[in-house]
């Protein structure tokens, strides 16, 4: 039987924006790795590190202690110079020049298109998805998500002390860049009135309706989450309703970057390890081009192709159940 091409050397990077549970990701695949005796390197800053030959060996006592810290002690960047064939050229040229034999790709979907062109020119790369928007074809949830969430559901609970207490409503921009995901998770379990995603259309009249109309029903406050996308934003809706009768003052949150910060959560850290792991193993078992995912229980393979091709539907039945269950 023939054996397989043996991966003597691993890189491992993090690419675009940080998402909590990348670093028990790094930490599983770099011991994963030390398990089928591989030499471990870390690609400092994402694919412009990878392009300037930024690599750093790790061994196992590097990746401790990094389990329940946020970022990415690998660091990261949205690269723009990646998108061109003659960056990526140089970066295949760093990676061949560093002995590296294949490649895991922390990230979210413009990395997983960072790790497919790679693989398109013949690196063997697997791509694990973490982001906090959680907008990637092909796994259930991305690593960073949970996390996200309970920080976002947390900001939430303490801003309706607040609300409560003065009788007013708060519209809180979540981020997502162009899913409704967050938002309309974090809504569900927070309690808000209205979710406002980019996958809806909503009017001001319509916001302003759903906030008089909790006003109406005794509420002493009114919670309207947003997503980034949606549209009308945040501060657009606040100035139009606060000219109108509808019985709260207003008052903005735009959650911001703390979303992406903190501890990753037991979930984040549980899929994070499983991901990193079965990354390493598929590479080791000769197989890339793909993407580890999370089916239902499973982790699966996706091919990086497909996940760059496809876009990830938003459960809209959650929708109407945010509604409902604000009554
Ligand atoms: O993709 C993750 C994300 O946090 C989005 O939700 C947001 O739109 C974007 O990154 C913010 O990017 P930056 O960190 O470059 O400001």
């Amino acid at each position: 039987m023939d054996a397989l091409p043996k991966i003597r050397t691993l890189a491992v990077m993090t690419a675009g924006g940080d998402a909590p549970g990348m670093n028990p990701c790094i930490r599983a695949v770099v011991r994963t790795a030390l398990h089928y005796e591989m030499k471990v390197l870390g690609v400092m800053g994402g694919f412009d590190g990878l392009i300037r030959g930024n690599f750093i060996p790790l061994g196992a006592r590097d990746v401790g202690g990094i389990l329940q810290r946020g970022g990415t002690i690998l660091q990261t960047a949205r690269s723009k110079t990646f998108l061109e064939p003659a960056a990526q050229q140089e970066a295949l040229r760093q990676l061949n020049a560093a002995g590296v034999d294949a490649l895991v790709v922390i990230g979210g979907g413009g990395s997983q298109r960072g790790a497919l062109a790679l693989h398109q020119r013949g690196v063997p790369v697997v791509g694990v998805p973490a982001s906090i928007d959680n907008d990637i074809y092909g796994t259930d949830i991305c690593i960073g998500v949970d996390t996200a969430l309970n920080t976002i559901v947390d900001a939430i609970d303490k801003l309706r002390d607040t609300a409560s207490s003065h009788n007013r409503a708060f519209l809180v921009e979540t981020m997502g860049h162009e899913s409704g995901y967050l938002a309309l998770q974090a809504g569900i379990i927070s309690g808000a009135e209205l979710v406002l995603i980019p996958e809806i259309e909503t009017s001001v009249e319509a916001v302003a309706q759903a906030i008089q109309d909790a006003y109406r029903r005794g509420k002493t406050h009114a919670i309207i989450v947003a997503a980034e996308g949606a549209r009308p934003s945040v501060t657009e809706l606040a100035s139009q309703i606060d000219e109108m009768e509808v019985g709260f003052t207003m008052r903005v949150t735009i959650l911001g970057h703390i979303q992406r910060g903190g501890k990753p959560s037991a979930f984040d850290r549980l899929l994070a390890s499983r991901l990193g792991t079965k990354a390493v193993e598929f590479l080791h078992q000769g197989r890339s081009g793909v993407m580890v995912g999370l089916s239902g229980r499973e982790v699966v393979a996706v091919d990086l192709a497909e996940v760059a091709a496809r876009k990830r539907d938003l459960p809209l039945e959650y929708y109407q159940m945010a509604i409902t269950l604000a009554r």
